[in-house]
């Protein structure tokens, strides 16, 4: 029932070439450039003209939303805000008949969010669903909705689902700017990128044997940092939730420019650090937090565009006189292939989510079934 993979997260691991199709499937035309979601087309006007667009989910699925959030403000030129749905209903902040709500879930069933979908039905706001699960609870309440098709999630820690709600959202951000010709030649490019990613995906996945050794080597380690900026901030963020929740390394997710602000004080000889440093317009950033962290000795493990520019310079590789300074082919790095900035996350995070997963394995710890957390949170 595993399909020959030792755990259901595995299997689903490795379901998301084929996974992120099927949420494209008749819904994106490649030919002609266009985006149809059959869910979304009576309500389109109404979106389009709502004041502000309000993202409400949690956990994996938050990071979905935080994730695309870039797209959606770069696209549409609505406002937007990410909410943690907990968070969210403690605040009961105002909202109002043109806002537009997008509730993001995996089962469909998250107390949080559906308590969070009350409060905005009753106040008269547009409410779209993102859903797998056909038939649930936030698929049945919202008014319209997507569902993101990837098939049934089995494993608690949450994988091809969030590349599919991703998908799902970047879908939606260039269907509500259909109209906007200045952004035809981005939307273009974007949806060239969908076409390829499952290829990519698949040499994502040849990865896996590399992934293996280094958890092997990192398995003792009991703190991680994983890092990243722009975009991959909300990569960094859920590849921290899916270490911890499984391998149960305290792994926290940090946004690069942050790094100064008070992180940085953690850094020191052989604490391990992922950083996220695929090539994209905030590339001088990210080689700017590697040379500070390889300057503080820190142990960082790059996911890096193959063939993409240096990391470090070779004169650069210290500034501390008293170590013997190591070049950029001295570290551990994961070269994923290069895509649109705003896809190259779900290539991205394929590597994090294997590196929790054999971070489990090595441990001795079942990844499908993490201690305290169920599939899915019904309770408040
Ligand atoms: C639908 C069919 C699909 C069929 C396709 C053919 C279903 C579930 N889907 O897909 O089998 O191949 O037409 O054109 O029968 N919705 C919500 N909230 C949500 C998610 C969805 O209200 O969170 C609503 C949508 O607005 C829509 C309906 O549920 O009315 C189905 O949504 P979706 O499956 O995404 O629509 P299609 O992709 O058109
Ligand atoms: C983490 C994980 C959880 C869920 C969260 C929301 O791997 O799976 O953080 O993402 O409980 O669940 P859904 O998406 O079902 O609302």
């Amino acid at each position: 029932k595993r399909g020959g993979y030792d755990h259901f997260m595995l299997k689903e691991i490795y379901e998301q070439p084929e996974s992120i199709v099927n949420t494209m499937r008749g819904r994106v035309n490649f030919e002609n450039q266009s985006v149809k979601l059959g869910g979304l087309s009576n309500y389109l006007t109404t979106i389009r003209r709502s004041r502000r667009i309000v993202m409400i989910a949690c956990g994996t699925s938050y990071h979905s939303c935080l994730a695309a959030r870039d797209l959606f403000e770069e696209l549409t030129d609505i406002p937007i805000s990410v909410e943690v749905a907990s968070y969210f209903i403690d605040r009961k902040p105002p909202l109002f008949r043109d806002d537009t709500c997008i509730f993001v879930s995996q089962s469909g069933e998250t107390a949080d969010t559906l308590v969070a979908l009350k409060y905005c039905l009753e106040r008269g706001a547009m409410c779209v669903g993102v859903v797998n699960v056909v038939g649930s609870s936030l698929s049945r309440l919202t008014m319209c909705g997507v569902h993101i098709n990837a098939g049934p999630e089995i494993g608690v820690a949450s994988t091809k689902a969030f590349t599919s709600q991703y998908v799902a959202l970047v879908m939606m951000a260039l269907l509500f700017s259909e109209d906007r010709m200045s952004k035809l030649q981005r939307r273009k490019e974007i949806i060239d990128g969908l076409g390829t990613l499952s290829e990519k995906l698949s040499e994502v996945l040849e990865l896996n044997d590399v992934i293996e050794e280094t958890a092997e080597a990192m398995k003792d380690k009991t703190k991680m940092l994983v890092l990243g900026s722009g975009y991959q901030y909300a990569t960094a963020l859920e590849g921290a939730l899916k270490i911890k929740e499984i391998s149960y390394i305290l792994a926290e997710g940090i946004l690069m420019g942050e790094l100064k602000h008070g992180p940085l004080a953690l850094v020191e000889k052989d604490l391990p650090i992922v950083m996220i440093a695929t090539k994209d317009k905030l590339y001088d950033l990210v080689a700017s937090s590697v040379s500070q962290v390889t300057s503080r000795l820190g142990e960082p493990v790059f996911i890096t565009s193959k063939n993409g520019p240096r990391l470090i310079e070779p004169t650069k590789a210290s500034t501390d006189g008293k170590v013997a300074a190591r070049a950029e082919s001295d570290y551990v790095k994961f070269e994923v292939p290069e895509t649109v900035d705003c896809l190259q996350t779900i290539l991205n995070i394929l590597v994090l989510q294997m590196l929790g997963y054999w971070l489990a394995v090595k441990k001795g710890y079942d990844p499908d079934f993490p201690r305290n957390l169920a599939k899915a949170v019904t309770t408040r």
